[in-house]
């Protein structure tokens, strides 16, 4: 068992980080040790919140300098090659945020080579703990309006990604809604249907006006197991300037709609005209969801609680990506297997 306080070193410290930073602070049980990252100025506003925290431009430089027992990963997803071999060589456990790897072959490695030095790695799938996200899943294991069966699943938002306090890859990567925002939505549908993906049918694509290089929109057709449909659209180039959330699941004797993304989950019954409010826990945004996350993580790697959004869990949500970008590229439906077995291969052959 790892000694408390969980020594922790964060790599990257960017716009995310800022709210890793915050929930870490707030913990007696974890020691931020260390603090990587290439930008100067990034590294010296965090350092003045952990001053005792030793520094460098990356985590190869940053471990040869301090002892850790796990890291937070808080670095653009692309290029984390280095920076997961000087963990792992180190020894140390992963807190990894979403989404693992641009590349789902490369995630797959990630996740082997934990295994394989028998390291805990989890992704930070951080809307899994929301309150709404726990009221809408019981919801549905209850069966409180029965069984779901087919569901719309909207995000409709205009993100304006030249705004300084948000990060800037993404406006040049090649599937930004898919990897930087669809991830979340797939794996919550997972999460609450506790179903896996079969099929999809999908079309990415880019508006006359979008800011991004690559594809700003994603909709979808997807067949999960049990004979569940979700539809899905998602835009970070939507025509107005606000975020819309709609996500309503249609179950064999009613309907459950979250209207909001971080909360008024509502159901009714087939025959009911008003819908009721589902009771969820009170929610800070950003916070309740990051610190739950970090709970678990930091119970994981003390061996006090259960792993979850284990780094081999996320692969299949990382699947359903591939498969929207395939389908659309091939104009015709793809199947989950069909990924799963090329990745299978390469994970065997590397
Ligand atoms: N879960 C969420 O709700 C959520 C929200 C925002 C971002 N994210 C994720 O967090 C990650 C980081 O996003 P961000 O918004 O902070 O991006 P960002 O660009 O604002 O920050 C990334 C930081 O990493 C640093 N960096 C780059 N290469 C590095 C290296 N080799 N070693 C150390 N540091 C390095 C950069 O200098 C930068 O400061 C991404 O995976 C993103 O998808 C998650």
């Amino acid at each position: 068992m790892t000694p408390s306080p969980l020594r922790l070193v964060v790599i990257g410290l960017g716009a995310r980080a800022r709210t890793w930073l915050r929930v870490v602070a707030e913990r007696d049980d974890v020691q931020v040790v260390g603090l990587a990252d290439p930008g100067e100025a990034a590294l010296k506003a965090a350092a003045t919140l952990f001053p005792a925290a030793a520094t460098a431009a990356d985590a190869a430089g940053l471990l040869r300098q301090v002892e850790a027992d796990a890291a937070l990963l808080v670095t653009p997803p692309g290029g984390r090659e280095a920076q997961i071999e000087a963990c792992l060589g180190a020894g140390l456990d992963i807190l990894a945020e979403k989404p693992l790897a641009d590349d789902v072959g490369l995630a797959a490695r990630y996740v082997a080579q934990a295994e394989s030095l028998g390291r805990k790695l989890i992704v930070g799938l951080n809307f899994r703990y929301l309150p709404v996200t726990v009221a809408l899943r019981q919801a549905l294991a209850e069966g409180r309006v029965g069984q779901p069966e087919f569901a719309r699943f909207t995000y409709e938002r205009w993100r304006d990604g030249q705004l300084p306090h948000l990060n800037k890859y993404p406006l040049t990567m090649d599937q930004p809604m898919l990897w930087e925002q669809s991830i979340h939505h797939f794996d919550l549908m997972r999460h609450v249907y506790g179903a896996e993906p079969l099929r999809i049918d999908a079309r990415t694509f880019n508006p006359s006006w979008s800011m991004y290089r690559g594809d700003a929109n994603v909709s979808a057709l997807i067949d999960f197991e049990g004979g569940m449909f979700v539809n899905y659209q998602g835009t970070w180039a939507g025509g107005v300037d606000r975020l819309d959330f709609d996500w309503r699941t249609d179950c064999t004797d009613g309907v459950l709609i979250q209207r909001e993304m971080f909360s008024d989950l509502v159901a009714a019954r087939r025959t009911e005209a008003e819908y009721t409010p589902v009771p969820m826990a009170p929610h800070e945004p950003w916070l309740t969801d990051a610190r739950a996350l970090l709970d678990m993580a930091v119970r994981a790697f003390t061996g006090q609680g259960p792993l979850e959004c284990s780094g081999r869990d996320h692969l299949q949500s990382l699947l359903m990506l591939a498969a929207c970008i395939r389908s659309s590229d091939r104009g015709a439906p793809v199947s989950i297997a069909e990924l799963r077995e090329e990745t299978d291969q390469q994970e065997k052959s590397a």
